[in-house]
């Protein structure tokens, strides 16, 4: 058991004073009760409801951001044994989070990992068209013609891409890096896009996903998402911040 305000502050809805001032309004209720003693305490499993919409602790889940290293799987369990990013990720999480999408094996950059499936089917549904942005260095130096197809869709095995921006960034040693921002998240998409045009991807590295940015983790660190990071997004599939959808 906790006090009501401490739990409900933790649910996103403000500090603890503020939170006490729900409570005195009389706007709360534990279990179809309204509270309007300060005192009372309540559990994270009762039904808490802030004007008739129910609280959600965030801390009831995991949420963790890695930077993935090259050589790692994305998956929980790999039959042919090789690496996966589970190893990566603390023993005390790893019975119960999974990663949200996929990188390539030799992708590295941003993967969230989490136990929260309402979170991580929204945001892999196409309907929230969440962006994920890469850094990809490729042979060569793709035209502006070239760029151009990238950014307004195109044709591959499996039909045509949404469109994307594309912006190139550096030229040099026979490469070129260039950031990339796609909303699909199809098998291999950005290597298969620049496949497509003629300049193979050498490296790929995911730096953000929706709000996300893999910020300053270094290779194979992972970390708790902040309350900020988590709010932000999921604002950005259309979930309130710390408010049980409806
Ligand atoms: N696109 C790719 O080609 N590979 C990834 O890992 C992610 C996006």
């Amino acid at each position: 058991m906790e006090r009501l305000q401490k739990l409900l502050a933790r649910a996103g809805l403000g500090s603890r004073r503020s939170c006490e001032e729900l409570i005195r309004a009389g706007r709360v209720t534990v279990n179809g009760v309204r509270v309007e003693e300060l005192g009372a305490k309540a559990d994270a499993g009762d039904d808490i409801r802030v004007d008739g919409r129910r609280i959600r602790l965030p801390e009831s889940h995991a949420y963790l951001v890695l930077n993935k290293p090259p050589g790692y799987v994305t998956t929980r369990d790999d039959p042919q044994g090789r690496p996966t990013v589970m190893d990566l990720v603390p023993q005390q999480f790893r019975s119960h989070v999974f990663p949200v999408g996929r990188l390539d094996r030799d992708t590295t950059g941003l993967l969230l990992l989490t136990d929260d499936g309402d979170l991580t089917q929204r945001l892999l549904h196409p309907r929230h068209h969440i962006p994920k942005e890469y850094l990809a260095d490729v042979e060569g130096t793709p035209s502006e013609t070239q760029l151009r197809k990238l950014r307004s869709g195109i044709e591959l095995q499996d039909g045509p891409t949404q469109p994307a921006e594309v912006m190139l960034v550096a030229t040099g040693g026979g490469e070129s890096r260039l950031r990339v921002t796609i909303t699909e998240g199809r098998n291999r998409q950005v290597r298969r896009m620049f496949h497509a045009i003629g300049h193979p991807v050498r490296r790929l590295k995911r730096v953000a996903m929706g709000p996300l940015r893999l910020g300053e983790l270094s290779l194979g660190e992972v970390r708790p998402l902040s309350r900020g990071q988590l709010a932000a997004l999921r604002e950005a599939v259309g979930l309130p911040p710390g408010v049980e959808a409806r």
